[in-house]
């Protein structure tokens, strides 16, 4: 909010006058509304969750750290990075990985589950990795400022909605080396206020900050896609191996002749030989 009283807008509409983690709050205040309300953020934050979709999420989340992190650690003594560089406090791998094999065991990895939105997202990270090192920080205000902020709520709401007891699938909410979130982010902000930029630099790394939610939203609604298709598939195949049975049911009892009518269909054939041998004696004996 105060950003929006400090920033000024210039005569091209751009946003100038104040430091970088102002501008970049304010460019990017539309699309966090936009990704607080994809039906995957919704469902976390209504406590509606479920365990698949968080599996999903962290297999996704586990793509984005490695990249992120990769080129984090590439670029550690580049100018615009090194004021940022926080890997004790912030790496956030190694929990996902944590998390990953506790809930899918030992060879997690093999069965890691990325839609393809995400492979575009650490594509991304690690072009910029190579090309514009100075816009990494607009990755790393993105998703650790999440982390730090909403992403700590996310995470008591997912301990309770799926039931997970003793922080266990949780690390990735937890940072054990940032004692106050709030503390943390004031540093954060005031080394990324400390990045000398040019004028074009600045106007980049704002478009990059804007990309990066963008990219959050698309891994998003592919995840809901992805869980809404195989939802859908599992229906069908609930339905079909419901149906055989049925069918198969029925198809037993159509061809099931009751005992009770193959009975009386032999009593009436046995009454129908009498009446023949009666008539044949009668006739016999009225000759
Ligand atoms: C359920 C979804 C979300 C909720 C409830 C939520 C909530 C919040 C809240 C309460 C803040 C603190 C705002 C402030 O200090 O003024 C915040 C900050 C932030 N959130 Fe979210 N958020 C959500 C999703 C996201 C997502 C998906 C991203 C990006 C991938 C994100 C990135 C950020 C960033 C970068 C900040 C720091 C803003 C700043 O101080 O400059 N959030 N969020």
């Amino acid at each position: 909010m105060e950003a929006d009283h400090r920033c000024l807008l210039n005569e091209r509409n751009q946003i100038t006058d104040c430091d970088l983690s102002e501008q970049i709050k304010a460019v990017t205040k539309e699309s966090h509304v936009q990704a607080e309300n994809t039906k995957v953020m919704l469902a976390f934050q209504r406590g509606q969750l479920t365990l698949q979709q968080y599996k999903l999420l962290l297999c996704s989340l586990y793509k984005i750290y490695e990249a992120l992190e990769e080129e984090l650690d590439k670029n550690s003594s580049h100018d615009g990075v090194a004021p940022i560089y926080f890997p004790q406090e912030l790496a956030r791998l190694e929990s996902i990985k944590k998390d990953l094999e506790h809930f899918y065991g030992a060879n997690w990895k093999e069965q890691l589950t990325v839609p393809a939105a995400t492979l575009r997202y650490a594509q991304r990270l690690r072009e910029i990795g190579r090309k514009h090192p100075e816009y990494l920080v607009a990755h790393a205000y993105t998703r650790y400022l999440g982390d730090l902020s909403g992403g700590q709520v996310l995470g008591r709401i997912a301990q309770k909605s799926l039931g997970l007891k003793n922080g266990e699938g949780l690390s990735f909410f937890s940072f054990p080396a940032v004692s106050s979130p709030n503390l943390f982010k004031q540093l954060y902000r005031s080394r990324m206020n400390s990045i000398t930029l040019t004028e074009l630099q600045r106007e980049g790394v704002l478009q990059e900050a804007v990309r990066a939610f963008n990219f959050n939203i698309q891994v998003f609604e592919e995840l809901q896609n992805l869980l809404s298709t195989s939802e859908e598939t599992e229906l069908r195949q609930r339905h079909k191996t419901h149906s055989p049975k049925m069918s198969d049911a029925g198809t037993d009892k159509s061809l099931e002749l009751p005992s009770s009518l193959v009975s009386s269909s032999q009593f009436l054939r046995i009454l129908l030989g009498l009446a023949v041998v009666l008539t044949v004696g009668m006739g016999v004996y009225a000759f």
